[in-house]
């Protein structure tokens, strides 16, 4: 595909902090839109769970850098319409990735620039006809900067860690509110002060704040951005 052909391929891109809903709402939207889905996120998990598999020490820049390079990770969308699973090479990681260390894990080597210039290509590869919507922390501020556009998705921190919650205890994983609370308040501060692709909002991204907003009406605030 020519970059003019590429350009022409429209991304909406769904930015903001841990719990803010952007899982369930770029799923419902790129279903309703028909459109390719990028979880930018679980790229970040893979490569964290893979050093981890591999006995690497996540301080060890160079060494996740190789890891970051060197890993497959393959979204595979089952036939009977479920849960994609994120195979990490060769296995089947979906739920170990999606812990809440896990997700630590991926934000301690996703401040590392070589981390994230190694899984750049990898991102831009899903801007495929007839659009894409993509879902992380820098899809408008650095992956996507042309993508015409752009949503930041945040929520208070306690209806953020209240729906972390209710998304682990549905998994079956044992969580305690009070620590998901600190936790994910720890993560959004690393993911947010860090030198490389911070957290925050692209210019001329819409904030939506979805606290006490029911998904449905998020997701119709989101298509209403597409659509007109
Ligand atoms: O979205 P999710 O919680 O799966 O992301 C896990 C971690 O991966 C985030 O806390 C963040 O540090 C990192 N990440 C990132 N850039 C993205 C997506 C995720 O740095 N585009």
């Amino acid at each position: 595909m020519s970059p003019t052909e590429k350009t022409a391929v429209p991304v909406l891109t769904i930015d903001g902090p841990s719990g803010a809903g952007k899982g369930t709402i770029s799923r419902a939207v790129a279903e309703a839109l028909g459109w390719h889905l990028l979880d930018s996120g679980a790229l970040y998990r893979a490569v964290g769970y893979a050093a981890g598999m591999a006995g690497i020490d996540l301080s060890d820049a160079a060494a996740v850098t190789r890891c970051a390079e060197t890993t497959k990770i393959v979204f595979r969308a089952p036939k009977d319409g479920g849960e994609t699973r994120v195979i990490v090479n060769g296995h089947d990681a979906t739920d170990e990735i999606r812990t809440e260390t896990a997700g630590a894990a991926a934000s301690a080597i996703a401040a590392i620039p070589a981390v994230r210039a190694a899984l750049f290509d990898l991102q831009r590869a899903f801007r495929k006809a007839p659009g894409l919507v993509a879902d992380g922390r820098d899809m408008g501020t650095v992956v996507f900067t042309d993508a015409p556009h752009k949503i930041f998705l945040t929520a208070s921190a306690d209806e953020r860690a209240r729906r972390r919650y209710k998304q682990l205890k549905a998994k079956g994983l044992a969580v305690k509110l009070s620590s998901l609370l600190s936790e994910i308040e720890a993560r959004d501060q690393r993911d947010a002060a860090r030198k490389v692709a911070p957290l925050k909002p692209a210019v001329g991204a819409l904030i939506v704040d979805t606290t006490g907003m029911p998904v449905e009406d998020v997701v119709a605030r989101v298509l209403a951005v597409v659509r007109y």
